[in-house]
């Protein structure tokens, strides 16, 4: 099918709610190209980072449909580039966890279209109840993505840290932009968001919900 086919014969609410292509665009196949680190095929623990990689991927994948969720409230506002800027960064992790999924033969969760449309009805959500709203969830959602590649670093410093020294450089740099997130958030006035004590937890309990979920399935 064309490009133009597949546009046409896409479901409404990927229209609405923005495509999902983990593996190719429009039909074309990525090819996988080699790893530079010592990771090969054959030479990775598959559990590890089949698992890594597939929730890094959600994550990733979550990020970006938070942020497009916050920029339809919130894009024409003053906090508008500041949302774009960290949108921008969140596009370019979900491209290396694409290109890494390609790389290593790692499927997708099966809860992609939940994270979805959760993602962005989080984003939207968190932003009708004003910029402060909207940072309270991304310092939430990013301290609890920081964590959560803090314990990937610890896991594979602890199987071999020379073997994968490079997906550990992907890690730490994107937990590092996630921080950075964090620290935008709170500098936007996150912590006058309503109940933001509130708000902050059960975002927080839904990440670790999230993550559970998209390590295993
Ligand atoms: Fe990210
Ligand atoms: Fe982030």
């Amino acid at each position: 099918m064309s490009c133009a086919g597949a546009t046409a014969a896409r479901p409404l609410w990927q229209l609405c709610m923005g495509p999902w292509r983990p593996f190719s665009a429009c039909g074309r196949k990525v090819a996988a190209r080699s790893y530079s680190s010592g990771m090969t095929l054959d030479n990775i623990n598959r559990a590890t980072v089949d698992r890594i990689i597939r929730v890094d991927h959600a994550g990733e994948y979550g990020a970006n449909r938070i942020y497009a969720g916050q920029m339809a409230v919130l894009g024409r506002t003053s906090v508008g580039p500041v949302i774009q800027k960290m949108w921008d960064q969140e596009k370019d992790h979900l491209k290396k966890f694409n290109e890494l999924m390609v790389t290593f033969r790692v499927r997708p969760t099966i809860l992609m279209p939940f994270w979805n449309v959760m993602g962005f009805a989080l984003g939207a959500g968190t932003a009708l109840l004003g910029k402060e709203g909207a940072m309270a969830c991304t310092v939430a959602v990013e301290e609890s993505i920081a964590h959560h590649y803090n314990n990937q670093i610890r896991t594979l410093m602890e199987e071999d840290p020379e073997k994968y020294q490079d997906l550990l450089q992907v890690i730490k740099t994107f937990r590092d932009e996630e921080l950075e997130h964090h620290d935008i958030g709170l500098n936007h006035a996150a912590e006058l968001a309503p109940a933001y004590t509130l708000l902050k937890s059960v975002i927080q309990a839904g990440c670790s919900a999230a993550i559970y979920l998209s390590e295993r399935f």
